[in-house]
């Protein structure tokens, strides 16, 4: 029976989630999946950190009430956040990570994944920062260590994307994709729909926890495109820096607009896209489309997001679920845990 030592960088919503799952399902993905995790070492900004190469109790870590410094109340803990000896030193065989989205350089999160990855740990995380701003020179340095770099969670939380796309579809000669990456934004322009403003759907949104306190990100969509360079470096191999892909949001959207075209069935929706032309280079947008009521995204309403897939012998294929979540993002590390085990195994 293989048990894989496992390391927390962050312990917020996800890998508080992770810790939780370990907690209740453990036991089951011993006979199921083939392997179990404990946690060696768990580091937070906010709640300090500790290590324990005999197995930290998840239910404690899980339980322990959020508060500043929390980690000293435990044995061996401390107030601090020593991320460097938790990511090099707790003898994990995995580090989670999952601080937060750095959209401009990646930072600390890439720092933490190339601690890890140098010391010849695998990493799985759900950070989009590293991934969008990093991906291909992190993936090369696990490569070149012999270890994995997963993060299945990044685009579309535990809703599988990358590795469907990567594994199920490879031949079938993925061209390009459209999805709908942000789920505040498909949630805000679902509530115009029903005839509320932008501003009243945007605090409609925050009221319900789905945007943050600035929605910039959502809204403008900068989220989305950092998904769509993540998205088009891993299926067509692109290559696309953040500043390759042209951004738009749907502040500009009016509820007359989204108004005017209900009847028809059409929709306004954010749309992330990449596609090959047909001298070889990727051609890659955010931007507010309107799509007609045969389009495969029409129907994703809500906080729900979607990605179909432009493939030459499926023609559409479209995947959607949640995009967000602690429990839904905390299993995409999981689905990573699991790519791990197969490769190894
Ligand atoms: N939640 C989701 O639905 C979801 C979905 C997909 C992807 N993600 C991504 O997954 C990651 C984690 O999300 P989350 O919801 O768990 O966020 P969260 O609840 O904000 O937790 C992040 C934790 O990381 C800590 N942290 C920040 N900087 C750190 C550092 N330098 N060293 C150590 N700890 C640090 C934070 O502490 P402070 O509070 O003190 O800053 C916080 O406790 C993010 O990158 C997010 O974008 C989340």
């Amino acid at each position: 029976m293989t048990e894989y030592k496992i390391a927390l960088v962050g312990f917020g919503g996800v890998n508080r989630g992770l810790a939780q799952l370990i907690v209740e399902r453990n036991a089951a993905w011993q006979t199921e999946l083939g392997f179990s995790l404990k946690i060696v070492g768990v580091s937070d900004l906010f709640l300090g950190s500790i290590c324990d190469p005999t197995g930290l109790d998840a239910a404690h870590l899980v339980a322990l009430p959020p508060v500043k410094g929390a980690f000293a109340q435990l044995a061996g803990g401390s107030a601090e956040a020593f991320n460097e000896t938790v990511i090099k030193h707790s003898r994990a065989d995995i580090i989670a990570e999952a601080t937060f989205t750095n959209p401009v350089d990646g930072e600390p999160a890439a720092t933490f994944c190339r601690w890890a990855l140098e010391a010849g740990k695998h990493v799985v995380t759900t950070n989009k920062g590293p991934i969008a701003l990093h991906g291909p020179e992190l993936s090369q340095l696990a490569k070149a260590n012999g270890v994995s770099f997963e993060y299945e969670g990044a685009v579309m939380s535990g809703t599988p994307v990358l590795r469907l796309a990567r594994q199920s579809l490879s031949g079938a000669g993925v061209r390009g994709f459209e999805g709908i990456l942000n789920g505040t934004s498909n949630y805000v322009l679902t509530r115009m729909e029903e005839g509320l403003s932008f501003a009243e759907a945007v605090a409609k949104a925050q009221e319900l926890g789905y945007a943050e306190a600035d929605p910039t990100a959502d809204v403008e969509g900068h989220d989305v495109r950092l998904k769509v360079v993540i998205l088009a470096n891993e299926l067509l191999n692109a290559r696309l820096q953040v500043g390759d892909v042209t951004c738009s949001g749907i502040s500009s959207i009016s509820t007359a607009d989204i108004g005017q075209v209900r009847a028809s069935g059409a929709r306004w929706k954010l749309i992330g896209s990449a596609h090959r032309e047909g001298d070889g280079s990727v051609r890659a947008s955010v931007e507010a489309c309107l799509l007609p009521s045969s389009h495969p995204l029409v129907g994703i309403s809500g906080a729900t997001n979607a990605v179909s897939f432009n493939t030459e012998l499926l023609g559409a294929v479209t995947v959607s679920g949640p995009g967000a979540g602690r429990i839904e993002t905390a299993f995409a590390l999981l689905s990573d845990i699991i790519a791990i085990h197969a490769a190894n195994h």
